[in-house]
């Protein structure tokens, strides 16, 4: 059995490159990567392995009468059928998302059942094919526009923001405006579809037990607790292996159904790895998705556009399996000047599969919203929009009164507005035609929290060769975690970057947070920097070999005295089609203010990145369910469209020099999802400069132009 996987990944550091922080360093995994030889999730390989296929739930709500594995079992391959009712049992169940084949129930269309696991993959998925499923259907609801729905709050515990929060006279500044706003933004279902599908190896061996995963996550810890738990195991004998990802966009934050049904059948299986990848069709169940949302905003203003009063109410579907909270109205709470405001967020409870994190969850939808809002009152008054949102500036974080740590909205604004031509822009509806496209352009603001997560730890140890090893589990989805944190190290040790040995995406190495709300860098970098501080302060610059010293991120009080949070300001011009309505971004322009940039050339990466992201959640991104079934029927890349390069023109990022002395040691703010927050407005904002027509409802297609 081979379990070795740092090989590749072991000697990124070796060789001459050099590269400080700042320095557009190229990916040091990038040429394992374009040849074959980084190993992905799926691609770790072992003797022995079985393959698993899964059997998906056909009922939206029911239970699962009966399951005849008897055809499966006559294929010759097949080593075991789990049923509910011969699966191994679990030690906890009160989570349903991870209650797998402990019982009959089914939440949701697309749910485990059963699972074949077989000597090759083609022969577990045609056995698969021939489990006989019965079930009790019972009335399901999938449709969140059904009249009558009932709605509750969700919980803060779960996502640790207010549901709901309120300053001032709302009520009493909204009849007392002179100019209003009252309008209710739509944006569907999305999913994060990442390259890389959701996988796991389980190999469950030795003396006591232990469980390995290798598994395509963005957290190898947060993976390892929750199989633990669930699992009942000693987190000690759970290892999680994941040192390359094929991209996850928040949808690998967590474990899912998979790992536990990779793990419940490993332990059937013992001694032998069971391999799963789940196909792309798989992933529109089992792995979250950005619920729809349904958001209306009331707006009371003064004629010269400054706002009296922001409201922002957010309803949104959830799974009836489990709660997730998608915090849309939260950017509503720091974003403007209102002296008055509301924010409140409603979940509709529904038989569909559990949503999950999706690049920039909550901003993502709720910048869609409240931008596309702003550019409507920029209408209503007659000002223009970047002047109206540097009137509704305010000086301190409006939600809880502290001073910004660096609040550099205004002059993304302007630089992005000087370079994007805004200056030579006829305010003018419908009054530029090129041919047969209508022509116009639009600005949208972008904001995102500056998070630093607590409990990571970084080692280091002087090697024979005098170069240093630096550990900690952190992951690299692809965004750039192997170099920046090489970077990192090698500055904060004063050494070359050839002489850093970085070790990530392992549980044996020390703990590290998850790789989500775009703290990844920020949280371990600021890990690395403490470790490289206590080494030299323990072992001097000239350490013995085998010197080691470790640190965790460090405290930052100033998280609780400055608000943290990064900016931007996107530009997009749109061309709508006058006979077709077919909608062209021939220019994006997206201006960050982010802290520094650790390296340029992976940072551009992830804002040109979540801003194509932006544009395809303008332009296509939609699951679209069918509410006799309770499926996605376009459950395939096929027809869930995503911008691909004939849709992307030209796509332009920059950011503002500058370096913020509150967030961490290192002065950087996380770039993973920014980029996404407010694109969608711009290009809907460009969308009704060109045509006059104001959509309200994502996507874009041609039909929202035809009349
Ligand atoms: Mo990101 S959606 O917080 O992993």
């Amino acid at each position: 059995m081979n379990g070795e996987v740092t090989g590749t990944v072991g000697t990124v550091g070796s060789g001459t490159r050099t590269g400080a922080i700042g320095a557009p360093m190229e990916r040091l995994e990038g040429r394992a990567k374009v040849t074959g030889t980084a190993p992905y999730a799926y691609e770790h390989s072992f003797e022995g392995a079985l393959y698993l296929h899964p059997v998906l739930s056909t009922v939206a709500r029911g239970r699962v009468r009966s399951v005849d594995p008897a055809r499966a079992e006559a294929v010759e391959g097949v080593r075991v059928v789990l049923t509910p009712w011969n699966a191994p049992r679990l030690a906890r169940t009160d989570d349903r998302e991870f209650t797998i084949l402990q019982d009959d129930e089914v939440f949701f269309r697309g749910q485990f059942v059963a699972a074949v696991v077989a000597d090759g993959p083609e022969i577990a998925r045609q056995a698969a094919d021939l489990v006989v499923v019965d079930y009790e259907a019972h009335d399901h609801e999938v449709d969140p526009s059904s009249p009558d729905r009932e709605t509750y709050r969700p919980s803060a515990d779960d996502t640790g923001v207010e549901p709901d929060t309120e300053q001032g006279d709302v009520e009493g500044e909204l009849a007392a405006a002179m100019v209003r706003v009252d309008q209710t933004y739509r944006t569907p279902r999305e999913y994060n579809n990442p390259m890389e599908p959701h996988t796991t190896v389980a190999l469950w061996e030795g003396d006591p037990d232990r469980l390995t995963l290798y598994d395509s996550t963005q957290g190898v810890h947060v993976v390892r607790g929750t199989i633990a738990e669930v699992l009942g195991l000693d987190p000690e004998l759970v290892r999680v292996v994941s040192p390359h990802v094929g991209g996850g966009f928040g949808s690998k934050g967590s474990a899912h159904a998979h790992n536990v049904l990779a793990a419940l059948a490993a332990r059937a299986l013992p001694g032998r790895p069971v391999k799963f990848a789940l196909t792309r069709r798989h992933m529109f169940s089992l792995v979250g998705y950005r619920p729809d949302t349904r958001q209306r905003i009331r707006m009371g203003a003064a004629e010269d556009g400054r706002l009296g009063v922001l409201v922002h109410d957010v309803m949104e579907a959830t799974s009836r399996a489990k709660e997730y909270a998608e915090m849309s109205g939260a950017c509503t709470r720091m974003m403007y000047a209102a002296p008055a405001r509301r924010t409140t967020h409603r979940l509709t409870p529904l038989d569909v599969p559990i949503p999950f994190w999706m690049r920039a969850p909550g901003e993502a939808p709720g910048m869609f919203a409240l931008e596309t809002a702003m550019d409507e009152l920029s209408y209503a008054c007659g000002v223009d929009p970047i002047e109206l949102r540097v009137r509704n500036e305010p000086e301190r974080d409006p939600e809880t009164g502290l001073p910004w740590s660096g609040r550099n909205l205004v002059e993304c604004l302007r630089r992005g507005a000087e370079r994007f031509g805004w200056r030579d822009r006829d305010p003018e509806l419908r009054a530029h035609r090129d041919g047969d496209w209508w022509v116009g352009t639009g600005v949208a603001s972008a904001t995102y929290p500056r998070l630093t997560m607590p409990g990571s730890v970084a080692e280091i140890a002087h090697e024979q060769d005098g170069s240093y090893t630096v550990s900690i589990g952190a992951a690299d989805l692809g965004t750039g975690t192997w170099t920046a944190l090489t970077q990192i190290a090698a500055d904060a040790l004063g050494c070359d970057t050839a002489s850093v040995r970085l070790r990530i995406g392992d549980t044996d190495l020390p703990s590290a947070s998850v790789a989500g709300g775009s703290s990844g860098t920020s949280s371990w970098g600021s890990a690395v920097v403490a470790a490289a501080r206590a080494f030299r302060e323990e072992h001097g610059n000239e350490p013995a070999v085998g010197a080691r010293s470790r640190a965790g991120t460090p405290e930052n009080p100033d998280q609780e005295r400055y608000a943290l949070h990064s900016f931007g300001a996107h530009f997009a011009e749109v061309r709508v089609n006058a006979d077709t309505g077919e909608v062209r971004v021939p220019r994006m322009l997206g201006v960050f203010s982010v802290g520094r940039i650790i390296n340029p050339r992976t940072a551009r990466s992830q804002f040109v990145g979540g801003m194509v992201m932006g544009l395809s959640m303008a332009l296509h991104e939609e699951g679209v369910v069918d509410p006799r079934f309770g499926h996605v029927v376009n459950g395939d890349l096929a027809e869930y469209h995503v911008a691909a390069n004939a849709d992307v023109g030209l796509v332009e990022a920059e950011w503002l020099e500058e370096s913020d002395p509150h967030v961490n040691a290192l002065g950087a703010a996380g770039v993973g999802e920014i980029g996404i927050v407010g694109s969608a407005a711009a290009v809907v904002n460009a969308a009704f400069h060109a045509t006059g027509r104001r959509v309200r409802e994502l996507p874009l297609t041609p039909d929202r132009f035809l009349s």
